[in-house]
């Protein structure tokens, strides 16, 4: 065992016993971190007031951005005891994190204004709509009190709907029964045939074959392994009581039928770490997470409507100027800045910093993101299709269908029409709101049927790269060794940087927290060690 391999394993039994807070002090203490131009593993024990002697409280922040990264930073702050100041070009706090309901309003930078009109208890998470189990955010919640409820990103009754392949819409079950089925008779088969008989034994040859008995539901050697459908297809005709055996839906199209509809396509997304069910979402929409942090922050701690105009490192201290929500030019003063804004809309803002800095923050790429909420007078999904949350998935450029998960067998219901990302974003994007609506209506009704566009109520459509102060969906690095990424997770002077494109957990909430939290620890640990 070398000494890394010891070194990490008792790591890990101290993050097991103790949590990652003393698992952090751990490696404080085997010099595993606070090498300064190192990026640390995220503490998760926030600074505490306790932490600073009277002489080195209330030191002054000015926060640029009330977004997730730019609340939690204040919130972070204000438990240690530092004074907070936090400018927010927009009329609301959240960022990206917003929950369009009816008498939402908004202006794109295109001009176009739409006022939601989802009826009362409806909405759109406009912004994150999910929470994986792993992520620091569902600690907030819990830290905040906020109620969660299960967020369904998987559902066995979603459809999948490749047009460019001519395949029939069918559903996720009907499309994992065949798939699983043909590549476990392939497999079976090659294995009888000796095919991979210098990978494994006699025994392990057995193993798989019971493994892929099970998984594809194929049948046995006398059978040729043969996969014929079974009920994990779904019913034509449910079974029910005495006489009704009910009629599988079959028989299964054959093997080159399958592969050449790539319904498998969609299968891996439910495997990435942060996907898979269980997942969640704070009851009443997403929006409780920034509400909350504003309230425990203090409102009398924010601007809202000041729009940044330029940011002064200087010897011992900052300066930031805005115009605030009436036009009028200010100035702030403060010990730190942490600048929470996108990289790209803080990349214009005039400063004296390094000139590497802004051609850093302007060295992300930008990628187009948007959603539509459709408001139905029905829930047909429910009713007419047995669906409940969950998402469909296709090959048009709407990309995803979400089913909401709240609300069931309730009146109305928001369906999100659209999600999507790049070139699909920017198409609909360009698009009026009206037209939107239109292009939407018309794909979704290719699966759904005429009520798609029947039932309609109402709709709000974003397009986050056209939202003002935003204007973006998340950033992608193109490489993040090759400097920029690492000095923008340092202090510039006396400003931070904090944003979910400053972490490894881009567009994620969890990425705004950690990295808010990073600056946090950054900040405190420079104030403690008396700068
Ligand atoms: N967090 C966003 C979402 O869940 C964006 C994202 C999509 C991130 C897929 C990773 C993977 O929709």
């Amino acid at each position: 065992m070398t000494a890394n391999v010891t070194r990490r394993s008792l790591l890990k039994s101290i993050g097991v016993a103790g949590g990652a807070g003393v698992m952090f002090e751990s490696m404080r203490a085997l010099g595993l971190v606070a090498a300064p131009q190192a990026l640390a593993v995220p503490d998760y024990r926030p600074p505490s007031v306790g932490d600073l002697d009277a002489g080195k409280r209330g030191r002054h922040v000015v926060i640029l951005g009330a977004g997730i990264a730019g609340l939690a930073t204040a919130y972070e702050l204000g438990k240690a005891g530092y004074r907070c100041t936090v400018l927010e070009a927009k009329d609301r706090v959240g960022g990206r994190n917003w929950t369009v309901r009816g008498g939402t309003s908004e202006t794109d930078l295109d001009g176009h204004t739409q006022t939601a009109r989802f009826a009362k208890g409806h909405y759109l998470n406009a912004g994150p709509a999910r929470l994986p189990q792993s992520h620091i955010t569902l600690d907030y919640c819990r830290e905040l009190g906020i109620p969660i409820e299960p967020f369904i990103n998987q559902n066995a009754n979603a459809l999948i709907y490749n047009e460019q392949t001519g395949a029939p819409v069918q559903q996720y079950r009907t499309a994992k029964a065949d798939v699983y089925g043909y590549v476990s008779e392939l497999l079976a088969k090659a294995l009888d045939q000796g095919a991979l008989d210098q990978q494994l034994s006699v025994a392990d040859k057995d193993r798989l074959l019971t493994f892929l008995s099970g998984f594809g539901a194929i049948g046995d050697k006398a059978d040729g392994f043969a996969y014929r459908g079974t009920d994990r297809r779904g019913y034509r005709v449910e079974p029910g009581a005495a006489d009704q055996a009910g009629e599988v839906l079959g028989p299964p199209p054959s093997l080159p039928d399958v592969l050449a509809s790539q319904v498998g396509r969609y299968f891996s997304f439910e495997f990435g770490y942060d996907q898979a069910m269980a997942m969640f979402q704070p009851v009443g929409g997403m929006d409780a997470i920034p509400l909350a942090l504003h309230r425990a922050i203090g409102a009398e701690k924010f601007q809202l409507g000041a729009e940044v105009t330029k940011i002064t490192d200087l010897p011992d201290g900052v300066e930031v100027g805005y115009r605030d929500k009436r036009g009028k030019a200010q100035l702030v003063t403060a010990d730190f800045c942490v600048a929470a804004l996108p990289p790209h809309v803080l990349a214009r803002i005039p400063t004296n910093l390094d000139p590497r800095v802004a051609s850093a923050l302007r060295f992300p790429t930008v990628n187009p993101v948007g959603k539509i909420g459709l408001e139905y007078r029905r829930r047909w999904w429910e009713e007419d299709e047995r669906l409940y949350g969950g998402i469909t998935e296709t090959d048009m450029d709407l990309a995803h269908i979400w089913y909401p998960s709240y609300g069931f067998h309730g009146q109305r219901g928001v369906v999100v029409g659209y999600y999507n990302t790049g070139k699909n974003a920017a198409t609909y994007g360009s698009l009026t709101p009206d037209q939107r609506i239109e292009r939407a209506l018309a794909q979704g009704a290719k699966i759904h049927g005429g009520k798609y566009r029947d039932e309609l109520a109402s709709a709000f459509s974003v397009a986050w790269h056209r939202t003002p102060f935003i204007e973006g969906g998340w950033v992608d690095w193109p490489s993040r060794t090759s400097g920029e990424y690492a000095l923008l997770n340092q202090p510039a002077g006396r400003v931070y940087f904090a944003g979910d494109w400053l972490s490894y957990f881009i567009a994620w909430q969890a990425g705004a927290l950690d990295s808010a939290r990073y600056a946090v620890s950054n900040i405190h640990d420079r104030v403690r060690a008396g700068g």
